[in-house]
């Protein structure tokens, strides 16, 4: 059992806004794992933070007519608001050039590039490299497309094929063409050093091959599959203006800087020793997190993510040798948009700009962040591709948390306030049907816990949804209203089990849907604590209740469009 977790979730790129593929895929399974660990009593850190280096921000400076600075701030600002709305809760939100963090995730950066070169991992090649004569520059990863010489798709970028994940080697893409002139792209010499993969072939397979098993499948063939095919050297340098200076005293990299997926996942350790600095006066903290095996990492990912925390980024962890192992990267699939009936992919070219998709708009329609959470959770892309469908968020949204959920919680307070002034009625007459109860409300806790530690985020929540399903079968059979008339201690009891089992359906709650959590114990008055993950105490009979409200209104058709 590991004594802490180290859980991070990808770095979003800070060019664009934050869409419900991102969340559904990493950053709210993250926080829903973080929340559960911390209710089980689990010392947590929670790092995220912006991703702003590298080609992707030059390329829509050079869009916007803009700085890439200008480009990080905005984007940074509207990450970390669409986070908040939706309850999103990191430690620390961090940015690899954000002013508060730069300075250190460079320094980190820099010298996990120089351990690296000191151990001579690198191989320092002339090479030759696409250019674009009109710009007069030359042209690495993703300022090129072309056709991917894997599967053959046609918009393959220079770094990765959108269609089959496979890293590609952009002086082998067919009929490369400069992003940025349009013009047909050029061959010309240049220097860089490359990370020899092949030299972690043996390791990486021998430690993936241990977390057979426990990762996903998906992500285990990915990389297994990778490692048969033979890991390819690949360079850890680039010829661009936005990024951190390659740190060697060698003229041959001058105004080089380093790849920006080499100095991303460094700002997984970088944000973790700025935290510590911020709140332990010592920014050498992080040690403890990263170096310290009683620490399990755990990365949360979408899948294009794989191929670099699977297999890059655990090989630059063991070339470099200072640091732990992921224990375990959880990938998820991508989500689309179902718009009238067709199945979209979501991007900013071709997803309308105030689609509900965008996290920004959802907000703005004013709806409770955890009607998202729960549907995006529901439709999570855990093991193959789903799509964000707005008439299914509806239907789930009545049908579920509204009738099932919502419906149970709002009949047995209001009965309690009707009928039994507000306060929680005696269990004396407590029955088998009642205890039986009970033994399914401690059964479904454990095995949403189950599901969570697992990473089986919908399974957890179909669980709880499925404990709610009880509930209301409960209190039907039950019929408390049939009692009230002729069984007064029979009703209280019947009505006490149910708010127990309502204070249970809150513990559970509380990593999938914290507001609502916190709502429902509102309503049921218990003093603002901590959540624990463990069978809540029966209330005392006659404490009085908070005010009972409609947890989910249903919502109109086309509330979101
Ligand atoms: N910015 C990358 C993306 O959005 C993710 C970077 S994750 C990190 O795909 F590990 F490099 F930080
Ligand atoms: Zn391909």
């Amino acid at each position: 059992m590991p004594k802490r977790y180290l859980v991070t979730a990808a770095l979003p790129y800070s060019n664009n806004r934050l869409h419900v593929g991102h969340i559904a895929g990493a950053y709210l399974p993250a926080d829903t794992y973080v929340r559960y660990l911390r209710a089980r009593g689990h010392e947590v850190r929670f790092i995220c933070g912006s991703d702003d280096n590298g080609v992707a921000i030059e390329i829509s400076a050079l869009q916007e007519k803009t700085t890439p600075e200008k480009i990080c701030d905005h984007f940074h600002d509207s990450q970390v608001r669409d986070f908040a709305g939706l309850r999103i809760e990191f430690d620390t939100y961090g940015g690899t050039h954000h002013p508060d963090f730069v300075k250190l995730h460079e320094q980190f950066s820099q010298n996990f590039f120089r351990r690296i070169h000191e151990k001579g991992y690198f191989t320092k090649r002339r090479t030759k490299q696409l250019f674009d004569r009109q710009a007069d520059r030359f042209l690495p990863d993703r300022f090129v497309r072309g056709t991917c010489h894997h599967c053959g798709f046609e918009r393959a970028t220079g770094d990765q094929c959108e269609a089959c994940g496979q890293m590609i080697e952009p002086l082998l893409l067919k009929n490369p063409i400069s992003v940025i002139s349009g013009q047909p792209a050029e061959v010309r010499e240049t220097t860089h050093w490359y990370l020899r993969l092949s030299d972690f072939q043996k390791p990486l397979q021998e430690w993936l091959e241990k977390k057979q098993g426990q990762w996903r499948p998906h992500v285990l063939n990915f990389a297994l599959g990778q490692i048969k095919q033979g890991l390819p050297e690949r360079s850890m340098t680039r010829d661009i203006a936005w990024g951190i200076p390659v740190p060697l005293d060698d003229p041959d990299a001058h105004g080089k800087v380093l790849y920006v997926w080499f100095d991303a996942p460094i700002g997984y350790i970088s944000f973790t020793a700025a935290w510590c600095a911020a709140h332990e006066g010592d920014w050498r903290g992080y040690e403890k997190w990263w170096a310290d095996p009683d620490t399990a990492i755990v990365h949360f990912i979408g899948e294009d993510n794989t191929v670099f925390h699977a297999l890059i980024w655990p090989a630059m962890l063991m070339a470099d040798g200072q640091y732990q192992l992921p224990h375990v990267v959880v990938a998820n699939n991508f989500m689309n948009h179902r718009v009238a009936g067709e199945t979209q992919k979501i991007s900013k070219s071709s997803t309308a700009p105030d689609a509900p998709v965008w996290v920004e708009e959802f907000l703005k329609q004013g709806l409770d962040a955890d009607r998202l959470r729960y549907y995006l959770t529901r439709a999570a892309p855990e093991s193959a591709r789903t799509a964000f469908d707005p008439e299914e968020f509806i239907a789930r949204n009545d049908n579920e948390l509204a009738n099932t959920l919502g419906n149970f919680v709002n009949r047995a307070l209001s009965f309690a306030v009707r009928f039994f002034d507000g306060k929680v009625p005696d269990t004396a007459a407590q029955t088998d049907a009642d205890r039986q109860h009970l033994v399914r409300a401690g059964a479904a806790l454990e095995k949403v816990g189950t599901c969570l530690e697992e990473h089986k985020f919908r399974a957890g929540l179909d669980e709880l949804m499925g404990f709610a399903g009880l509930c209301n079968e409960y209190i039907n059979s039950r019929a408390p209203w049939t009692s009230r008339k002729n069984d007064l201690p029979d009703c209280a009891a019947a009505l006490a089990t149910c708010i127990h089992s309502i204070h249970y359906l809150a513990v559970m709650a509380w990593p999938f849907m914290p507001g609502t959590a916190r709502r429902v114990l509102q309503m049921l008055n218990v003093p603002e604590a901590p959540i624990r993950w463990e069978p809540p105490p029966a209330l005392q009979t006659g404490a009085a209740l908070g005010q009972p409200q409609i947890l989910f209104a249903k919502l109109e058709p086309g509330t979101i469009g």
